[in-house]
């Protein structure tokens, strides 16, 4: 796997084929077509001045990380650096106050690397703290003022997204003049739990159910990858090679 937070399924390809599919959603639709205009960015077709920003908000299980995605796999496909991670997280590694040297580094690197995907800003739809707000807006704002790429992914919409981020980076976000798309509807998210056989099953039926041999030996989809950063970091340092 080529980067952090990254799920196998958020990839250009699972992208396309959503964004074939004959009753894809507008949201979706739409979000696609930017991310394909990525590509002419680097046939030097647009004229981005302010830097590549871009803005994915909205409901839940609408396809938005899945085009983060794609947007990862584009600039890793171009020689470029691309790091996508969960705010939270990289903001506890990148901003703790330990002050080890991974942690140093991490920073380094979410200030430098070509292209910074930051998903999950505002998760469950709180506020950021004053401190989280702070360090989000000097990123984005030292980001844009070097022309580096950022998108910034949030259940938040076009009302909340200023309140929650702060004033700050939501000027620094303008200031790149951002493709923004908004994602509104159901979520394509399975919401029901299935067994083996596909049944849908509820929790109440697994509390205190001892683990059966069967389960064992049934073939496993392979595990989500880890999100840890050394091991993003040691790829860093290989794009930088
Ligand atoms: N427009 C769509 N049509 C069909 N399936 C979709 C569509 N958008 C997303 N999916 C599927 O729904 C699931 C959730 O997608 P994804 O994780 O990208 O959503 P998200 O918008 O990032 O959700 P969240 O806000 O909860 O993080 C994935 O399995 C994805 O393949
Ligand atoms: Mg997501």
């Amino acid at each position: 796997m080529r980067a952090s937070d990254l799920n196998p399924d958020w990839n250009f390809k699972k992208a396309s084929e959503i964004a074939s599919r004959s009753n894809v959603g507008e949201d979706f639709r739409l979000g696609f077509q930017t991310v394909n205009s990525i590509k002419e960015y680097f046939e030097g077709v647009s004229n981005l001045d302010k830097g590549l920003g871009i803005v994915f908000m909205g409901d839940y299980g609408r396809g938005k990380s899945t085009l983060g995605g794609a947007i990862h796999e584009i600039f890793l496909d171009h020689g470029k650096t691309s790091i996508m991670a969960q705010w939270a997280r990289l903001c506890d590694k990148a901003y703790s106050f330990d002050g080890d040297e991974v942690n140093i580094e991490l920073k380094n690197h979410i200030e430098t690397v070509d292209m910074l995907i930051i998903d999950e800003v505002c998760s469950g739809q709180k506020r950021l703290s004053p401190f989280q707000q702070d360090k989000l807006s000097t990123l984005i704002r030292s980001r844009q003022a070097q022309r580096l790429a950022t998108v910034v992914i949030t259940n938040l919409d076009a009302e909340t997204l200023q309140t929650g981020i702060g004033t700050a980076a939501y000027e620094g976000l303008l200031e790149y003049e951002p493709f923004v798309h908004l994602f509104v509807g159901e979520t394509f998210r399975d919401r029901e739990l299935r067994d083996f056989n596909g049944q849908p099953i509820e929790i109440k039926e697994l509390v205190n159910k001892p683990l059966t041999p069967a389960k064992l030996v049934k073939p496993q989809e392979p595990p989500a990858v880890d999100w840890a950063p050394g091991d993003y970091l040691t790829k860093a340092k290989d794009f930088h090679k």
